[in-house]
């Protein structure tokens, strides 16, 4: 959670001159305005504050108001959710500072990016980054990109500085407005030079509707959702995704993802940034369950990218709480490239046979000292390549079973005939179960029935191990994404579909990474490198006290 989001003191204890009748209010100043002037007069005084600038939590304190409630007077005001009333500033640069295309899964990017139009002033909009990473990898001048989530415009500016035919729309006529207010440049003569200034095309349009454009008439899509309630991007827009609930997101989503794939070309990419979100204190996987929409649609997975979000505070106050209440501060979102296959695959190329052996559990002793010196607070964990499996032990061990009643569980490979099992039968009462797949880091010869073999296993164990579990007691599993041939074979999320016990609650989905591994070197390598893994924690729970 930002700052922004807590909500901002609405305690005032000093004395404030109310701007109509100059009188000292005790109180707020909000309750005085509303009760002696009106609603009016109190949202005139409080967006004339906001456009001199006053900084949100001093209108909060002020006015007696909640972060909330002022975005959503703006939002009612304006027709959008705009973190700043000021007029947008000059143009500085036209591109960002020593930029290297990303080469491998993890995205991280500090600054959001302010070259050209760009500012954070929509909110919830994505950093020029993510769109100019994908524009430069899977297009080429002149392609259409399509953009139909537009917001404030962030990929049509970038198409345009890159020589990109655009359609960007958006559901929202004040995005189209603010839209083509931040397209309002002409690119410099350097540019001109080198590319065609190619116009974007906006306009409002609904993404669960594009009958307007042709069967595979475009080249790449690259949109960012507004998922699932977690910012209302407008106070009355008919058709505005942001408003629905989970469930009916994701059915909405499904036309989204049925007109992409038959707008996309055979052989082109769809990139799509989608995050999760919490319930009572579990994680809601709300981005691979969009990743399971879209492969229903037809389409394959390229890339899994892990984009971290920067703006998560693991100190002071959110360190204590993360620790006092258990949770991670959801701190990555999913960038999944699919893939509109060329032609349906081929039965017999679809799978690289490769005889992987079998798989087996074998019980570890725990060999883990108890004592932590740096707490993961987050749900994305970087950590030294030196020490990185004994850290990422420590910071399970420690969180999930305080060191008492655990056991590691690693899965192994055994080339053919030669099986040795280490039968995984565990004391009873544990309170946490680890489970491994060191092998998954030879990421190179998998096949499609080996990963089928493995998650098979992993369900019969995790059943086997549940009643071994304490209540309240977790199973966490760490994993790894494959890349199988052309694509990525998503075992996270393969995961998370087949564990579905109703005794067993997702409560993290934790991406795990190596220190300096994001080095941007500039490569001609057609995939990423995947360079993150994951731990899934899973909460044993009373099924019958869920269900009251
Ligand atoms: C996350 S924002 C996109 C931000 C954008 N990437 C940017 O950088 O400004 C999602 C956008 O989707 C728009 N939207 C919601 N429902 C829509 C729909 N059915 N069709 C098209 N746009 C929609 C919202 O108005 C919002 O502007």
């Amino acid at each position: 959670m930002s700052d922004e989001m807590k909500p901002v003191e609405n305690a005032h204890s000093g004395k404030n001159i109310c701007p109509i009748c100059y009188i000292a209010v005790v109180n707020t100043l909000g309750e005085h305005m509303r009760s002696a002037h009106g609603e009016r007069e109190f949202r005139r005084a409080l967006l004339e504050a906001k456009e001199k600038g006053m900084p949100d939590p001093e209108i909060g304190s002020r006015f007696g108001i909640t972060f909330k409630q002022l975005e959503r007077i703006i939002t009612e005001t304006y027709g959008i959710n705009i973190s700043t009333l000021e007029k947008p500033r000059k143009i500085k640069s036209w591109a960002p500072k020593d930029f290297g295309e990303e080469t491998t899964t993890v995205w991280s990017f500090k600054q959001r990016g302010n070259w050209a139009t760009h500012d954070g002033r929509y909110r919830g909009n994505w950093s020029p980054y993510i769109p100019r990473n994908v524009i430069l990898k899977y297009s080429k001048p002149g392609d259409v990109v399509l953009d139909y989530f537009a917001g404030g415009g962030t990929t049509a500016v970038e198409a345009k500085l890159l020589g990109r035919r655009c359609i960007a729309r958006d559901i929202n006529p004040a995005c189209v407005g603010l839209t083509s207010e931040n397209l309002d440049f002409g690119l410099p003569e350097t540019f001109l030079r080198e590319l065609s200034t190619c116009e974007p095309e906006v306009s409002v349009g609904d993404a669960r509707d594009l009958s307007d454009l042709s069967d595979n008439s475009i080249d790449l899509i690259c949109a960012h959702p507004p998922y699932a309630g977690i910012i209302n991007y407008s106070s009355k827009v008919e058709g505005d995704l942001s408003k629905l609930g989970i469930e009916e997101f994701l059915e909405e989503m499904r036309e989204v993802a049925r007109e992409s794939y038959r707008v996309l070309k055979p052989g082109r990419q769809c990139a799509i940034l989608i995050g999760d979100t919490r319930q009572r204190r579990h994680v809601v996987p709300i981005g691979f369950r969009t990743i399971n929409v879209f492969l229903e649609a037809g389409f394959k997975l390229k890339e899994l990218v892990i984009k971290r979000q920067h703006n998560c505070k693991s100190t002071g106050f959110w360190y204590a709480n993360s620790r006092k209440y258990n949770f991670l501060l959801l701190a990555h979102e999913y960038l999944p490239i699919f893939e509109k296959p060329e032609s349906p695959i081929p039965l017999a190329v679809r799978e690289e046979v490769a005889d992987y052996g079998l798989l087996f559990p074998t019980l570890e002793k725990p060999v883990i000292k108890r004592k932590i010196d740096e707490f993961e607070t987050t749900t994305v964990w970087i950590l030294p390549e030196k020490d990185f499996e004994r850290r990422l032990n420590k910071n399970v061990i420690d969180r999930y079973s305080s060191g008492k009643g655990y056991s590691t569980i690693s899965f192994v490979s055994h080339p053919k005939n030669e099986i040795d099992i280490t039968s995984g039968e565990g004391q009873k009462g544990r309170k946490l179960l680890l489970i491994k797949s060191p092998f998954l880091a030879d990421n190179r010869s998998f096949s499609t029935s080996n990963i089928e073999f493995h998650l098979q296993k992993i369900k019969e164990f995790v059943n086997g191990e549940l009643p071994t579990i304490n209540e309240d007691g977790f199973i966490v599993i760490q994993t790894q994404d494959v890349r199988i041939g052309e694509y990525v074979e998503p075992l996270a999320k393969r995961v998370v579909d087949m564990l579905t016990p109703d005794n067993l609650l997702l409560k993290e989905i934790i991406v795990v990474t190596q220190q300096n591994q994001n080095t941007k070197l500039q490569t001609t390598r057609e995939h990423l490198e995947i360079n993150h893994q994951y731990l899934l924690v899973y909460e044993k729970v009373d099924s019958r006290r869920l269900r009251k």
